[in-house]
């Protein structure tokens, strides 16, 4: 039974641990009144990794490694399959360490899910000895087609019991990335990924980038609530000051899309993508796809039918017939 996976689901439906402002929010489309397009001709077929999905939008990794996690990524994997769109799978580590929460993970293989991704920590990577052979071992669990390794720090020196290593990181990434067939992504949890450290990714063999950015979801506001569980006031307290600690999701896929692109790599952009108009937004700016977690823990279903009702209305609002459009699409900031 691993806890602390089961407290991080608890307290986001929980208690309020999004970012005190939302970065999507100074980004608007201009209106087009003459978009001389049938909104029936809207595409949104988004093609990567060799697959194809009806949609650029992907349930981010969340959950696994406790009996109720295996419900959650059931829910999640039926609006996959139903949409045709990928999901992500949370950390594989208590599976990897324990056998007997390898179902809360691998149930989602009995749905037609068109892009599965594996998820494992960069901490983590440092501590295994094996670090390949459990990173193959993560892709096999859910017969995966993508392998992200998540990078944390933040939550790491929040969390009581945190991994606090992350000397010999990129390396890591590199050994893992260069020893296997499936593509690795390198996805940040909420504090974001700078250029400087995208140029640095760029020199690995890793597929592509999870920008993970600030403006969702905030890792140290689960952890502040964590350690108020724990009764450690220190670390709460050092939990609400980081709150907002990070690079806002829109700023750091603007900084990182064009070194990416260039380097044939894939940008993702999760971290506060509340619906369809925000997902827009993210392809809009460089995106190449959209991730989103949280807001599918509840009436998930009916919240996936409307954001990619909304992608499509932005779409034809803005007179785009596909996603290869949308990129250009006619943006202000404010
Ligand atoms: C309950 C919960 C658990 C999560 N666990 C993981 C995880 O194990 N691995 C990971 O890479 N990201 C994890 N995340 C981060 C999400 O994938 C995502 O990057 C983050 O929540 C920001 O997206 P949002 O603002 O749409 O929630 C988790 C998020 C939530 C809400």
């Amino acid at each position: 039974m691993n806890e602390r996976k089961k407290d991080h689901l608890e307290i986001s439906i929980n208690e309020d641990v999004n970012a005190s402002y939302n970065y999507w929010d100074d980004i608007e489309f201009v209106h087009n009144a003459l978009p001389e397009i049938d909104m029936g001709e809207v595409d949104t077929t988004w093609e990567e990794f060799g697959k194809k999905m009806a949609a650029p939008i992907i349930i981010a990794g969340m959950t696994g490694g406790f009996e109720a996690a295996k419900e959650v990524n059931e829910e999640l994997a039926k609006i996959a399959e139903k949409f045709q769109i990928g999901m992500g799978v949370g950390s594989q580590r208590a599976a990897l360490e324990d056998e007997s929460s390898v179902e809360s993970y691998s149930a989602i293989n009995n749905y037609n899910i068109p892009l599965k991704i594996a998820n494992i920590g960069a901490p983590q990577l440092l501590e295994w000895k094996d670090a390949v052979e459990k990173a193959s071992k993560a892709i096999e669990m859910i017969k995966a087609d993508v392998l992200a390794i998540h990078l944390n720090f933040l939550q790491e020196a929040i969390q009581v019991e945190g991994d606090r290593n992350a000397k010999g990181c990129l390396d890591k990434i590199q050994e893992v990335a260069s020893s296997l067939s499936t593509p690795v992504i390198v996805k940040e949890t909420g504090a974001g990924i700078s250029k400087e450290v995208a140029l640095r990714l760029c020199e690995t063999d890793i597929a592509g980038i999870d920008v993970g950015g600030m403006s969702g979801t905030s890792f140290a506001a689960i952890e502040a609530y964590r350690a108020k569980k724990m009764g450690d006031s220190v670390q709460e307290e050092l939990g609400y000051l980081f709150k907002d600690w990070g690079i806002p999701t829109p700023v750091s896929v603007m900084e990182v899309a064009d070194v990416c692109h260039d380097a044939g790599m894939v940008v993702i952009a999760t971290g506060g993508i509340r619906n369809g108009i925000d997902a827009a937004k993210a392809i809009a700016i460089g995106a190449d796809a959209a991730g989103m977690a949280s807001a599918f823990l509840e009436d998930g279903e009916k919240k996936m039918e409307v954001v990619l009702k909304a992608l499509k209305t932005v779409m034809f609002l803005t007179g785009c017939k596909n996603l290869q459009e949308l990129k250009e699409a006619e943006i202000w900031i404010s």
